[in-house]
């Protein structure tokens, strides 16, 4: 098993530190800045000294170096710069992971791609198409991320294991995303809306929306990284072992929830096929027309997108 990170900033390096950790065999971390690749990985590569536990990981500035790869995690990309709006970073972005997906698409052509770069639910679009694979081999990491937040608030209101909740979130990653108290389960039993009254849900909620700028604001530069690069974990290590489990990841729709051509959070059984199922909830009325908001939000943006999928 290979599987390559290309972007070794902080979450790409952190998820290869994890996943060396977690026993993946082969692991190739690619950044256009080599040095940062490089250096990270011998840095990685001392730890395995301490942990007493080998692995073989490599850094490189080329992205040849991918080649033959079973699952690439794609973390490369530009951040916010002042004076850059966020459609300027859209194009940016877009021209970098269309760049990295013509050379998945050359070097991996078997693989199982997983998007990070935001804007997430767009990004991933553009991979699908970019790289011509089968939509259950392409798909993005960010609602399973909003859950683990999601988890977190609520653990913390109810004094309770955030490993006893079973938090659910879809829709696009960031802003519009779709938290659902009523598919939330505690201890497998309750729902949360069971366990709370709306005023309480609605912070728990509002908390959850705002805690990726809240991280930001704090750190001053960059984004997130822990849990994101755990999140990312999560699903390779539910590929790996093939656990057919329900995650949350963008996927492309293709009349799912009455939604077409686009990528969204949505959960999905992940197994050594990448999604091996779209699930379909059984949303009422209010949750489906948040979901169809949350949807529009993205399509508004297919635009800017789509000139970087001509000529494929
Ligand atoms: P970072 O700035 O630390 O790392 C990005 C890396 O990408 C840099 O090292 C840069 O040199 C590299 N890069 C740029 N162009 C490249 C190219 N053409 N080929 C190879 N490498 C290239 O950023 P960080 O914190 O690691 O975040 C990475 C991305 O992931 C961002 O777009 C961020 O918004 C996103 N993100 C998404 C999350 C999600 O839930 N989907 C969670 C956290 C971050
Ligand atoms: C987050 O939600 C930046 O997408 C990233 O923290």
């Amino acid at each position: 098993m290979k599987l390559s990170i290309i972007g070794a900033g902080n979450v790409g390096g952190l998820t290869a530190m994890r996943l060396a950790e977690a026993g993946v065999p082969e692991i190739v971390l690619v950044d256009v800045a080599a040095g940062i690749a490089r250096g990270k990985v011998l840095d990685m590569d001392d730890s395995g000294s301490v942990l007493k536990h080998s692995y073989r990981i490599s850094g490189s500035g080329d992205i040849t170096a991918i080649k033959g790869s079973d699952i690439v995690i794609v973390t490369a990309g530009l951040a916010r710069k002042p004076g850059m709006t966020r459609e300027d970073l859209l194009k940016k972005n877009a021209q970098i992971l269309k760049d990295v997906c013509l050379s998945i698409k050359d070097t991996c052509p078997k693989s199982i791609v997983i998007i990070v770069t935001n804007p997430l639910d767009l990004m991933t679009y553009l991979a699908l198409k970019v790289t011509g694979f089968e939509a259950n081999r392409v798909f993005g990491m960010g609602v399973s991320l909003d859950a683990a937040r999601f988890a977190n608030q609520i653990s913390k209101e109810l004094n309770i294991p955030a490993a006893e909740i079973d938090a659910w979130v879809i829709g696009s990653h960031g802003e519009g995303m779709l938290p659902l108290p009523r598919f939330t389960t505690i201890k497998s039993t309750n729902t949360l809306n069971q366990l709370l009254d709306n005023e309480k849900v609605n912070l728990l909620i509002k908390k959850t929306l705002e805690r990726g700028l809240e991280i930001v604001s704090l750190l001053g530069s960059g984004s997130a990284y822990f849990a994101p690069s755990q999140a990312i974990a999560a699903i390779v290590k539910a590929i790996v072992k093939d656990e057919k489990r329900m995650i949350g990841v963008s996927a492309y729709l293709n009349g799912e929830y009455g939604i077409k051509d686009i990528c969204i959070g949505v959960p999905c059984r992940i197994g050594k096929a990448g999604i091996e199922k779209v699930v379909e909830l059984d949303l009422n009325k209010e949750e489906l027309s948040l979901l169809i908001k949350s949807s529009e939000s993205i399509s508004r943006n297919l635009d800017l997108i789509k000139p970087f999928c001509h000529g494929l």
